[in-house]
């Protein structure tokens, strides 16, 4: 959801501290880069070679943040890059080359550094209670918090469920030519919803924090598939519907199909990969909690119906 940030926040003590801020370019990244900004911090973004003349590298640098292109794979140059910093935030996105080898030479780098905290690209559902082999893109980042946790440095990720801003684009639940809900599973089931924005601004704060314990949870809404539809229908004006297509066992044949049919398993999240992930939000085991929503109070969380209503 397009968002203006201000520049600074009222009635906050600007930090100073220096974050080091990796996948500074992506959709996530720069609000966390803006954010970060907006709290006073000194930001570092790290970006690859040839990035740096992509416009959310000069927005970054207009808004006061230090843009230095380097090379992952060289960890010398990544851990200059990383001195003196007080955490360094990663908001990657890739496959096994990205998420665990490129962000292992990210963290070898910050403990070479002597940077105190790393914050590492996880920014979805809570994964450390899935069964691995059920969502391809989370075992990824289990695999690589096995890397983190016997690092010398404090970790913390940051987990938010679904980012609430899909359900107006890739995620196929609120059917708005249909006016139709459509889900797998239980209706009443609890999923976690927060806005890629809310969960920036969260980030940014983390990042600042000292004391952020292993795990930090946040949903800017928890809604079952019936609260999405009253939510739909609210934002519109117009009846939404739940339809039910099936159980969660034929779900699970319907993406082995779709896997087997259309692997492409070189994209970030093909179809069959998004289906895994609701797949995992329908059995509930996922669930966050409890909520970290109130450590920083000045944050104001988006609902589920705010986002909804921004569908054109
Ligand atoms: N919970 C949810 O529903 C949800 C939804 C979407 C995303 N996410 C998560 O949010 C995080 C950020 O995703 P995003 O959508 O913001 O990603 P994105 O827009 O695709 O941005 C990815 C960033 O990673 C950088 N990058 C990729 N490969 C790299 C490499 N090999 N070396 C250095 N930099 C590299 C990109 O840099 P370049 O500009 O150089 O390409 C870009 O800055 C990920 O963990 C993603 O899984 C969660």
């Amino acid at each position: 959801m397009a968002e203006t940030i201000p520049a600074h926040l009222p009635g906050t003590k600007p930090a100073s501290a220096t974050i080091v801020l990796a996948g500074a370019t992506g959709a996530l990244g720069r609000l966390i880069g803006q954010y970060l900004l907006q709290r006073g911090a000194t930001v570092r973004a790290l970006i690859r070679p040839g990035s740096g003349v992509k416009p959310e590298a000069a927005a970054l640098r207009n808004q006061g943040a230090t843009v230095l292109e380097v090379d992952f794979n060289n960890e010398a140059a990544l851990t200059e890059a990383c001195a003196g910093a007080a955490c360094v935030v990663s908001a990657l996105s890739g496959l096994h080359d990205v998420i665990v080898d490129t962000q292992t030479h990210l963290l070898q780098a910050a403990v070479a550094a002597g940077v105190p905290r790393f914050i590492p690209s996880d920014y979805s559902i809570d994964y450390t209670k899935l069964p691995e082999g059920s969502n391809r893109n989370l075992d990824l980042r289990r695999e690589f918090s096995r890397n983190l946790d016997k690092a010398p440095i404090q970790a913390t990720s940051v987990l938010n469920g679904m980012f609430t801003d899909l359900l107006t684009g890739q995620a196929p639940v609120v059917l708005f030519g249909l006016k139709r809900v459509a889900y797998w599973g239980d209706a009443y089931q609890p999923m976690d919803f927060t806005t890629t924005a809310n969960t920036a601004e969260f980030t940014a704060a983390a990042a600042l924090d000292p004391t952020t314990p292993r795990y930090l949870r946040v949903a800017g809404e928890v809604a079952s598939m019936q609260g999405l539809q009253q939510a739909a229908s609210a934002a519109t004006g117009e009846k939404f519907k739940l339809f039910r297509i099936g159980g969660l066992g034929a779900f699970g044949n319907v993406i082995k199909l779709t896997k087997a049919l259309m692997p492409a398993s070189d994209d970030v999240f093909p179809p069959w990969q998004g289906m895994q992930y609701l797949h995992n939000m329908f059995t509930g085991l996922p669930k966050l909690a409890p909520l970290d929503n109130n450590r920083y109070p000045e944050i104001h969380w988006t609902s589920v119906r705010e986002v909804l209503a921004t569908k054109k």
